[in-house]
């Protein structure tokens, strides 16, 4: 399948695959090139893919976290580093992060600052992950109650996105994923089409690993454009701000359910900015709410728009930043001083829920 390639700067060039059998061809020929390999999986990841994996690799050694978002901590990142170090890893020493967004993400981070940066090759198991987290270099670990509060841009070398992972994956994984696809449909008239015209096949395996692809080719594009989200990127953080508030102040959804709660109430929002397509925006709703299965009952508005104000995107000046759906394929930056974003959160919540 076809590559993406993102140059980000000079010595910063990433690639993005999708292809078939991932563990048994792509990832022995790609690791030949590095001195070391090092694993870095969770548990759940591990026992399902650790045997193919052994097969393929070796006796490399491996690191596998507790699998789940409460482990993105600076305790494991450390608990990672201690054995990369263990393990004598050099300069030349290649990290491979098997499973989702929370591995990806702290194995990004880890490949950043070990010996100031070694090499990093991302192998998303997770629809979300294929889709989102394993391209264009954003790493982090949750810190002091705040999402992604410490982290870096360290692109990974390679990236390969391999379908056959979604035959393990939770149905509720699958929604999750359907998170940041419906947020890429929200910026991507494509995109949006494609996931409108299949309404009756979004849970669809077959149909979702066919549009894995575009997914990523959009995501690339952008991360192409702006790789340190001084302006274009932010776009990828639509439905993000409500989604990390519900997230941080409740935790009893996964992040890409809180996206599509995020997106749901961020469009309903936009549909009070002027010249925003109403029409579009239930459209969109509806999708998200599809993927939901209906509304799921939510924290007290307040408390979320309290921790939205911690939320890294905002400016400091007591107000939240928002990137809001607009229009088909359209996007608007979005800040409301922090008490008309609580009161905006539970009149929508009144509405909504
Ligand atoms: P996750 O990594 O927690 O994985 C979800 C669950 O699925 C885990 O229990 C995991 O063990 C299991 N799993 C993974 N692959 C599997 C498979 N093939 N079969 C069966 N089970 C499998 O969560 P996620 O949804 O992949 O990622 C969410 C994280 O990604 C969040 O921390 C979020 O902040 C982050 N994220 C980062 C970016 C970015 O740009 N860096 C973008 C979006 C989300
Ligand atoms: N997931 C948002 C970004 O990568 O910028």
């Amino acid at each position: 399948m076809k590559t993406q390639v993102i140059r980000c700067a000079k010595r910063e060039t990433s690639r993005v695959t999708c292809r078939k059998n991932v563990l048994e061809r792509a990832l022995p020929a790609a690791l030949a090139a590095y001195g070391e390999v090092f694993l870095f999986t969770d548990e759940t990841v591990f026992a399902l893919y650790g045997k193919k994996v052994r097969a393929a690799l070796g006796d490399i050694p491996v690191f596998a976290m507790p699998a789940g978002e409460r482990y993105k901590t600076h305790e494991t990142l450390f608990a990672l580093l201690s054995a990369m170090a263990e393990a004598g890893l050099h300069r030349t020493a290649c990290l491979v992060c098997l499973g989702g967004g929370v591995v990806g993400d702290i194995g990004g981070l880890a490949a950043s600052l070990y010996m100031r940066g070694i090499a990093c090759i991302q192998v998303p198991t997770t629809l979300l992950s294929q889709v989102d987290s394993s391209v264009g270099g954003k790493t982090a670990i949750d810190f002091c109650g705040v999402k992604n509060l410490v982290g870096a841009f360290f692109q990974p070398r390679e990236v390969f996105a391999d379908p056959a992972f979604f035959a393990t994956l939770p149905a509720r994984e699958v929604r999750c994923g359907l998170g940041e696809i419906v947020k890429h449909g929200a910026l991507s008239a494509d995109i949006f089409d494609a996931l409108q015209a299949n309404r009756d096949r979004l849970s669809d395996l077959s149909f979702l690993a066919g549009i894995v692809p575009a997914n990523i080719a959009f995501k690339a594009g952008v991360v192409r454009a702006d790789p340190t989200e001084k302006g274009l990127r932010k776009c990828l953080n639509l439905g993000h701000t409500t989604a990390h508030a519900f997230e941080l102040s409740d935790g009893k959804l996964s992040h890409g359910e809180y996206v599509l709660v995020g997106t749901l109430f961020e469009a309903e929002y936009a549909k009070s900015l002027e010249g925003s397509d109403e029409a579009y925006l239930c459209a969109l709703q509806a999708l998200c709410l599809a993927v939901l299965g209906g509304m799921p009952s939510l924290p007290d508005a307040g408390e979320a728009a309290r921790a939205a104000l911690l939320d890294k995107k905002n400016t400091g000046k007591g107000s939240v930043v928002l990137t809001v759906p607009f229009a088909k394929g359209e996007w608007r930056l979005a800040e409301l001083p922090v008490a008309k974003y609580a009161q905006t959160l539970a009149a929508i919540g009144r509405k909504l829920c």
